[in-house]
This record gives C-alpha cells, sequence and structure tokens, in this order.
C-alpha cells in the first residue's frame, strides 16, 4: 500500500496556441466534471505563451488542474535574453516545472550539471521540478540503463542537498521510448523506477519512500493502467496524447480507474 498520489501531467512541447489552449482546457474541464478523478493530481504543461490563458480558465472554471512550465532558467534575475524565471512563473500560477527533459538535454546542450541548477532555481522560486531522466537507445543496447540513471539523478540529489522529497518528482522518460510509439514494458518501467527510488533513498533517505516517481513515454489510455502497476511508478508524463481534451482525459480515467481497482491507495 502507497499513499503518494499518483500524478498525471501532460507535455504539449511546442504545440498549441494560446487560443487552441483555451480551447483544450475548456473542453478537458468539461470532460474532467463527468468522471471521477479526484484522487489523481493533474497537471497541464502548456508552452509559456499559453500560461496566463491557461491559467484564467482554470481560475474561471475552478478546475482542479495545477499548471506546469517546460523549462526555467537557472537565474532568478539579470541579462540573460530569452529566459524566464521561476519567480515569473509562480506569479502565473505554475507550480511545477519540467526540469532538464531529454529533448531540452538532446537539443539545448543542457548537462547533468545545468539540470541540477535548474532545479535549484525552481525550488528557489517555490515550484516543484520534476526532473527527468532517462537513456538512450544505444545506452540501453549496451546495458548502461541503471548507469546512466546514477549520474542524472545524482547530479541533482547531490546538488540538492536536504530536498524536501515531497517538493519534487522524478520523471523516468527512456529516450526511445519518447514520441515512438513503443512505450516500456511495464516490468522494465517498473524496474527503473525502483532502482531510482534505491538511488534516492542514498541522498534522501527514508524520505525516499515519499518521493514520487512518473514513467514517459508513448503513454496513451490503452497503456496507461498498466504502466502503473509497479509499485514504484507513482504517474505518467504523457506527451501526444495529452494534444486532445478526450486523450489526456482517456489517460486520466484508466490512471483513477487503476488506482481504485488496485491496492494502491492514494491518501495524501
Ligand atoms: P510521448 O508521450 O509523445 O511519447 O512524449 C513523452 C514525453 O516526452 C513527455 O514529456
Amino acid at each position: 500500500m502507497t499513499d503518494r498520489r499518483p500524478i498525471v501531467a501532460g507535455n504539449w512541447k511546442l504545440h498549441l496556441d494560446h487560443v487552441e489552449a483555451v480551447h483544450l482546457v475548456t473542453e478537458l474541464g468539461m470532460r474532467l466534471r463527468t468522471m471521477d478523478v479526484a484522487g489523481v493530481d493533474t497537471v497541464v504543461v502548456p508552452p509559456f505563451t499559453d500560461l496566463r490563458s491557461v491559467s484564467s480558465v482554470i481560475e474561471a472554471e475552478k478546475l482542479d488542474l495545477a499548471l506546469g512550465a517546460q523549462h526555467v532558467s537557472e537565474f532568478d534575475q539579470g541579462a540573460y535574453t530569452g529566459e524566464v524565471s521561476a519567480a515569473m512563473l509562480a506569479r502565473l500560477g505554475v507550480t511545477i516545472v519540467l526540469v532538464g527533459h531529454s529533448e531540452r538535454r538532446t537539443h539545448y546542450h543542457m548537462d547533468d550539471a545545468a539540470v541540477a541548477r535548474t532545479a535549484a532555481a525552481t525550488l528557489r522560486g517555490g515550484l516543484i521540478p520534476i526532473v527527468c531522466v532517462g537513456e538512450s537507445e544505444v545506452e540501453r543496447a549496451d546495458g548502461s540503463t541503471e548507469e546512466v540513471l546514477a549520474r542524472q539523478l545524482g547530479a541533482v540529489l547531490g546538488a540538492l542537498d536536504g530536498a524536501d522529497p515531497e517538493r519534487l518528482c522524478v520523471a523516468y522518460e527512456p529516450i526511445w521510448a519518447i514520441g515512438t510509439g513503443t512505450a516500456a514494458t511495464p516490468e522494465d518501467a517498473g524496474s527503473a523506477c525502483a532502482h531510482l527510488r534505491k538511488l534516492a533513498e542514498q541522498h534522501l533517505g527514508e524520505g525516499a519512500s515519499r518521493l514520487r516517481i512518473l514513467y514517459g513515454g508513448s503513454v496513451g489510455a490503452d497503456n496507461a493502467a498498466e504502466l502503473l502497476l509497479p509499485s514504484d511508478v507513482d504517474g505518467l508524463l504523457v506527451g501526444s496524447a495529452s494534444l486532445t481534451a478526450a486523450g489526456f482525459a482517456g489517460v486520466l480515467g484508466a490512471v483513477a480507474d487503476c488506482y481504485r481497482s488496485t491496492r494502491r491507495s492514494p491518501r495524501r
């Protein structure tokens, strides 16, 4: 039995402008009103330019949705053209930030040290980082998944001495599963997340049992429930299936049903 509340976050990446965002969140809100998903922490993670509009819809419609951002500056302020600070995001109602998504690591050269600094900036701003980790296809093939995860998570937790495990999440997103239609098997996702929890214990002690660990990579309504069955998987980070209200509501419904019908009982 776990008391870690399930969390499902929809990462829209570089999709949907603010007008499209308003339509999606409005429709999502209508669908959620007819469903029992109260036990699931639900997060939408739109592009920066949508945040204000999405937050207005959430507020006006009193939706039980948290607002996330896809990235944040490692700096609090200064001459950093193009950057957005954690304090700016907090002022817009953002409470959660994806940190070190593999697409940021690959396309914008974020190394482990930059991911750690960004996670620290997120916490300084009072926001919850979802620290993303995961191995590439090549690393998986040569058997170095555990080593890669240890390096990536160790860099962050080593730099965040004394972090509150309830103000932090980790997402295991194997790069080979992102956007490919081939998700990890529940067994593989479960063993990677169990490995991450063991690694977290080295820094957080027994607090690691309160850390929420998500799986991401080709998640949809059809495989969401089975991916949540392993005891160390506490949530899902969803990409393309979160780009429509029907798709995201489908995932949320599957997660809520799974938690209701299994030994897992969210209480927090
Ligand atoms: P997909 O669900 O489209 O594979 O994307 C996963 C992801 O990168 C979420 O952050």
